[in-house]
């Protein structure tokens, strides 16, 4: 039997995987044509006439088959940018799964309304509409499906239930960029969507983020949100609302556009490469790909999601799996550690700790959120093996390692006890 190569042995692969992130000639003719232009800033209400950004907005928006785009410095701006929109404020309740990224809840608490945690569905770890009806309160003014790792929530059944109980549906979409949901992109399935373009997502500048919507108010509303309240013909010292500034840089828009004209090849070479490792890893026991509830079109393939189970790897741990599958030359992570209510900023609340988000006045009753029951997202983060999706972009022949990587330590799980 070949040695493991956390034991000493020969990794399956010493060769990088396509490398992350990517770019050629035009990243970097955009981004020289910036610097020599000395226009740098995009302007008093973030995307001014004849701006990269402007262009950019126009361009990411129309790809995603709407309206308007609203530029913005990250992802996790972007959700709070779209909750303001919304008007939601101290003491609205909002909707969240409990498997994402922190931004999801944070960017609730930020703007003094009460994250209400809820269950995700097995098939696909996006949040469970069945556990969202169970939520819905007077109280619930938004939720934040999050289209995980690449697939799409269920759009329908969601807007459904905002239409009957008149919330607003923010479709959390950093994982998801160009993704399809029965036929249509999503972005504005919902009433507002976000996108993250910090560095490891399907698109990036280091840094950034997008609101995108269809209705010209919410878009307003975004604008002013994103600089400081202003508001349109204003001067730059007049202002609205409470609101900071959020903008996006123009040379950061300048390689967006770069890899805004590379998304579709790439995610359709993702797409076919990740239903090539499907069929290769069909024949493997203990390792299955996450397969999706059969709504989404085209997986946005921000995360490969495998399912592990570690009864057919000799009782190895899923944690000690993922060292021996990264020793054998393969880049994977576990992602989520555990649903967000587990974290210590929810667990460890100093004793009287007080205020919006934690006591809520407007809210009149306690706001608990580490006692959410979320059994399903605790099964996920239990079982999850992630592989970044830059490995999709590799050539299917070095996506064979990866199974070989899977059968070797498979062979020789028992060392790793
Ligand atoms: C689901 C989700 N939402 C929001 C964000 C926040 O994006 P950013 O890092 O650009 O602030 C992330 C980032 O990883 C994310 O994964």
């Amino acid at each position: 039997m070949p040695q493991l190569a956390m034991r000493g042995g020969t990794p399956v692969r010493t060769a990088k995987f396509f490398q992350w992130p990517h770019y050629d000639e035009s990243e970097l003719r955009n981004a020289e044509e910036v610097i020599r232009s000395r226009r740098w800033f995009s302007g008093m209400r973030g995307a001014d006439k004849g701006t990269k950004t402007e262009e950019f907005e126009r361009r990411f928006a129309d790809y995603h088959e709407c309206d308007f785009g609203i530029a913005c410095a990250n992802g996790t701006v972007a959700l709070e940018i779209a909750l303001r929109a919304a008007g939601v404020g101290a003491g609205d309740e909002v909707i969240v799964p409990a498997v994402t990224f922190i931004a999801t809840l944070s960017a609730v608490l930020q703007v003094n309304a009460i994250p209400i945690v809820v269950d995700t569905q097995y098939s696909d770890h996006c949040i469970s509409p069945k556990a969202v009806e169970a939520a819905i309160t007077d109280r619930t003014k938004a939720i934040i499906p999050v289209h995980f790792g690449g697939f799409s929530c269920n759009m329908d059944r969601l807007m459904s239930l905002a239409k009957q109980h008149k919330f607003v549906v923010i479709e959390d979409a950093a994982h998801a960029h160009g993704a399809v949901y029965k036929g249509r992109k999503i972005g504005a399935l919902g009433h507002m969507a976000t996108f993250s373009f910090q560095e490891s997502k399907t698109m990036t500048a280091g840094e950034g983020g997008i609101v995108t919507c269809n209705d010209p108010g919410f878009a307003e509303r975004c604008i002013m949100f994103r600089s400081c309240g202003r508001k349109e013909d204003e001067s730059w010292y007049v202002h609205y609302d409470l609101a900071v500034n959020y903008r996006l840089a123009e040379i950061q828009s300048a390689i967006l556009l770069a890899q805004l004209d590379r998304l579709d090849d790439q995610l359709k070479t993702k797409n076919e490469n990740a239903a090539f490792l499907n069929d290769l890893l069909s024949g493997v026991s203990g390792i299955e790909p996450v397969p999706g509830d059969g709504s989404t079109d085209r997986n946005g393939y921000y995360l490969y999601l495998l399912r592990y189970f570690k009864g057919e790897f000799s009782g190895v741990s899923r944690n000690r799996f993922v060292e021996a599958l990264n020793a054998e030359g393969i880049p994977s992570h576990i992602g989520y550690p555990w649903p967000l209510t587990k974290n210590p900023m929810f667990q460890e609340i100093e004793d009287g700790a007080k205020g919006c988000p934690y006591t809520c006045p407007y809210y009149g009753k306690e706001v608990s959120v580490k006692d959410a029951a979320v059994p399903v997202s605790e099964k996920i983060c239990e079982e999850t093996v992630v592989i970044p999706h830059q490995v999709l972009l590799s050539p299917p022949k070095e996506l064979e390692d990866i199974v070989k990587a899977i059968r070797k330590i498979q062979q020789s799980a028992a060392e790793l006890l």
